[in-house]
């Protein structure tokens, strides 16, 4: 049976288009208006709600709502005008799953809802697993969080979305492959949350933290008296995850001899403890990640052939921020929720002027740098406004399409996906300084305070700031 879809608008012309487009894959229900809507869903099962957020006098947001007090709420994506994201963000944060910005682009709809069924399929799937215990049950109900800490409705995005909610339920192998900073952890959580398998086995490495006898031991375990320091028997990271994910994060990282037994692990799904030939079984789900360009690595023999073949049996590749600008402004519109809220200040708007530094930089960090710029801007600002002024100062520095990427594309491939110009640490620092400087009018004693340092190590850093006394 095809999934129940319900599209409320108030405008004929919308409905019918919808219809129209969702006709062949769905069943299509319509209503023009709040009470029509609680009609069909009082008596249908509905999967998936489409609705306008502004229907007549009547708001969206108020029958999502209602739909949320449904014993079996459906998936709810809201409809809304360019130019009117802030309550798209504010019904997301109520509960909604997703939203489209009208006019509509109806093959981006079909997707979008396309996505939401499935997930929701998964998620009853789930449930009918799960019902006898409800501990696990609880679990069932996180699952469904999997995909929605993944902001983002570029094509790009949607297309990790889609894939992610694809291949989560399957025990293949996927390779997460992205600059800094785009989300590649995010992804993998994701991945595990949908993946039917217990929620609290999913197991983190980072192989780059880790020298390489320390990694070998931590992946695989070993026996008293494997090495001079093993004096206890050590159960590795695969036994651990057993039944769960494993999810491996900087792979690029790993010594060939390391690679040699993941392999193997790969391959036979067994491994053995260091010190010992015995082969235990294990059911493990391995997610891998990095920012460096595997292939590349390969050719030049610094990672085997085999054992890229053997992880990349999926791979997501994410795509860097400056390829998906208008995920900005939503990206950003989250994270300023989310830091206001945090540092119990009000919501204040970004000037236009500030959000036009956000569209026009480059983005070397990514998702994370932007992260950042925004908690700077909610904490520098006391204004009714999030202005420029507000915002990290190296904003300026790196417009688009400055960069050597937007430059020649084509060269982006065969590079390494690391950033070219590197995120430079010292300098965030002395433009947080200089922030905060200039906020508190050059008390370098209430500065101190912002900034969460004592008086003396800001006197020490401003050694560091030769131009201080001229931009103050
Ligand atoms: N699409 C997204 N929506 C919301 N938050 C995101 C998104 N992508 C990344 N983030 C946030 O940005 C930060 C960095 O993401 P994450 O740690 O997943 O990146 P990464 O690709 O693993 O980076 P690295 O290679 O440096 O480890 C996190 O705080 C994460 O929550
Ligand atoms: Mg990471």
């Amino acid at each position: 049976m095809n999934p129940v879809v319900l599209i409320v608008d108030d405008e004929k012309p919308t409905r019918d288009g919808l219809r129209q487009a969702l006709d062949e894959r769905f069943e299509v229900y319509v209503a023009a208006d709040p009470r029509e809507a609680q009609q069909v869903l009082r008596s249908e099962p509905v999967d998936v709600l489409l609705t306008d957020l502004r229907l007549g006098a009547d708001s969206g947001m108020d029958l999502l709502d209602e739909a949320l007090t449904l014993p079996k709420p459906p998936v709810s994506i809201m409809m809304t005008a360019y130019g009117s994201v802030d309550t798209a963000v504010e019904a997301m944060r109520r509960g909604a799953w997703h939203f489209v910005t009208k006019p509509l682009n109806l093959e981006e709809v079909e997707l979008l809802v396309a996505r939401a069924a499935r997930g929701r399929e998964i998620e009853s799937e789930n449930r009918r697993l799960t019902s006898e215990n409800h501990e696990l049950q609880k679990k069932a109900s996180s699952q469904s969080a999997g995909l929605e800490r993944l902001i983002g409705k570029s094509q790009a995005m949607m297309k990790i979305g889609e894939m992610v909610t694809q291949v989560a339920p399957t025990r293949a192998t996927v390779l997460i492959e992205g600059e800094s900073g785009t989300g590649k952890e995010l992804v993998a959580h994701a991945l595990h949350d949908l993946s039917g398998r217990p929620a609290d086995k999913l197991v983190i490495v980072n192989c780059a933290a880790l020298s390489p006898q320390l990694l070998e031991s931590e992946l695989f375990g070993h026996e008293k008296g494997a090495f001079t320091s093993a004096h206890q028997r050590r159960i590795g990271r695969f036994e651990q995850a057993d039944g769960g994910t494993l999810f491996l994060d900087e792979i690029g990282e790993i010594d060939t001899s390391t690679q040699v037994k993941l392999l193997r692990a790969l391959s036979e799904r067994t491994i053995e403890r260091v010190g010992s030939n015995n082969p235990i079984a294990v059911d493990v789900r391995v997610i891998a990640a990095t920012n460096k360009n595997l292939r590349k690595m390969v050719t030049e023999e610094k990672f085997r052939e085999d054992l890229f073949f053997r992880l990349n049996v999926v791979n997501i590749r994410m795509p860097p921020l400056r390829e998906r600008a208008e995920d900005i402004v939503l990206l950003a519109s989250s994270f300023l929720r989310e830091f206001s809220e945090e540092n119990g200040r009000t919501l204040k708007p970004l000037s236009d002027r500030a959000l036009d530094l956000l569209r026009l930089y480059s983005w070397p960090g990514n998702v994370r740098e932007l992260r950042t710029a925004i908690e700077h801007g909610v904490v520098m600002s006391n204004d009714e406004s999030i202005e420029e002024q507000h915002l990290p100062g190296f904003l300026d520095g790196n417009i688009l399409p400055s960069t050597p990427e937007m430059a020649n594309p084509s060269v982006t491939a065969e590079k390494d996906l690391a950033p070219q110009g590197e995120f430079n640490l010292h300098d965030l620092e002395m433009n947080a300084i200089r922030g905060a400087l200039r906020y508190t009018n050059g008390n370098r004693t209430k500065a101190a305070g912002l900034l969460g340092i004592s008086r003396r190590t800001l006197q020490r850093k401003l050694k560091d700031l030769p131009t201080s006394s001229d931009s103050l």
